[in-house]
């Protein structure tokens, strides 16, 4: 009876606690560990769980090899995450009943020449200088390390705290662990606007593309690049998320793991094994806007570069090219909290560090949620931070 049938569909149903747009790893974390604190909890993601930047992600969680001093509060928020990484996969592979994907790998940030050893040797002394723990290697003991690096590389850095995840493995767990603590995950759902409330005792309502609307205490945005495209939203409490292109490719080694054990982070790029014969190959970073085409020249320069440090790399079955957009915002970091408008949230803005930054999201995020003050970790990080700016540029 399709009259019945829309009807039912476009009937405001009793609000639930927490909408959550956006199945990639920062929702599915967010909605995982709000359903853990009791909320109900709905994940409306557009295409396939973890289906946008998350899929395309090779999942290093490396915040010492990226450390910028410029980025002092960002480099806090990814060693909190860091930090919280191991318990975070213990719980979730109990909750979800699988294995997250996760491998206690370390990284080997690697120079060829006498340009790159010294730049390497400067990138030493910053992160010494900010007490991150890095060894500086000889190149005998980085191929002591790992024996398929070229015998040309001059000089190494182990950062023995950075580690990997596979993303897409992740996102299986976080998805099976919200659905088994009672969370509803709905596929295919994409939000078209928001209608929101001017408080007191109204919920918001989210309006998908077929119409349906879904009543919400709490709306927490996390869909990456694609949060800018909700309409409905206010513009002095809106951020401002840009896609900036990385270029990819997956690639298995058909003689099994022993390859490379470590990430393996060179000049403009890294490689990054799986621990299982496969291995990621990343990545460009490029501003043009929503393309994800990949081009014959990035996985040339991706390839000449692996093969150049990494000879056997040569004799890898190439198995996936793709492109993925992170969301970038004015100050590289992201947005994490609640906006000027009462039970509207954002959970983006990642950038290059989406993977990384999931458990501690979830936590400052879902702390705000409660009702609990933001930490001080949280404050750099609210969404306040781009009001001005986006009053200002609005026609
Ligand atoms: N986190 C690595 C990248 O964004 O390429």
């Amino acid at each position: 009876m399709p009259a019945q049938g829309g009807f039912l569909r476009n009937r405001i149903q009793a609000p639930i606690d927490v909408a959550v747009i956006g199945g990639g790893v920062i929702g599915l974390a967010v909605a995982w560990r709000a359903r853990q604190r009791g909320f109900t909890v709905t994940v409306l993601e557009r295409g396939e769980l973890g289906g946008g930047s998350t899929r395309v992600a090779a999942g290093m969680l490396a915040p010492i090899a990226e450390a910028d001093p410029s980025e002092a509060a960002l480099l806090e928020l990814g060693l909190a995450s860091l930090r919280s990484y191991p318990s975070f996969i213990e719980q979730l592979t109990r909750a979800s009943g699988r294995e997250a994907g996760y491998l206690r790998c370390g990284t080997l940030l690697v120079a060829r020449d006498r340009d790159e050893a010294e730049s390497l040797s400067r990138e030493l002394e910053m992160r010494t200088s900010l007490g991150l723990p890095v060894q500086r290697l000889r190149a005998s003991e980085a191929r002591g390390l790992e024996p398929g690096l070229a015998p040309t590389i001059r000089l190494a850095l182990l950062v023995a705290d950075d580690h990997a995840i596979d993303p897409r493995t992740l996102t299986a767990a976080l998805g099976g662990a919200l659905a088994r603590a009672g969370g509803e995950l709905r596929t295919g759902a994409e939000v078209r606007e928001l209608e929101l409330s001017d408080g007191g005792e109204d919920a918001h309502r989210v309006v998908l593309a077929g119409g349906e609307r879904i009543s919400a205490r709490r709306v927490v945005i996390a869909a990456g690049v694609w949060s800018a495209e909700i309409e409905g939203i206010p513009d002095h409490c809106r951020v401002p998320v840009r896609p900036v292109k990385g270029q990819i490719m997956r690639l298995r080694d058909p003689a099994g793991p022993a390859l490379l054990t470590r990430v393996i982070r060179m000049a403009a790029g890294y490689i990054v094994p799986r621990g299982d014969g496969r291995y990621v190959l990343g990545a460009t970073m490029e501003e043009r806007g929503f393309d994800t085409t990949v081009t014959a020249g990035a996985v040339f320069e991706l390839l000449r570069d692996a093969i150049e440090l990494v000879p056997g790399f040569s004799e890898l079955v190439i198995e996936e090219l793709s492109a993925g957009l992170r969301p970038g915002t004015p100050d590289n970091c992201p947005v994490i909290g609640e906006s000027e408008i009462s039970g509207l949230y954002w959970a983006t803005g990642h950038h290059r560090n989406g993977i990384l930054l999931a458990p501690i999201t979830a936590e400052l995020l879902v702390g705000e949620l409660a009702g609990e003050q933001p930490s001080e970790l949280a404050a750099g990080f609210a969404p306040g931070r781009f009001a001005h700016a986006a009053a200002e540029s609005a026609p």
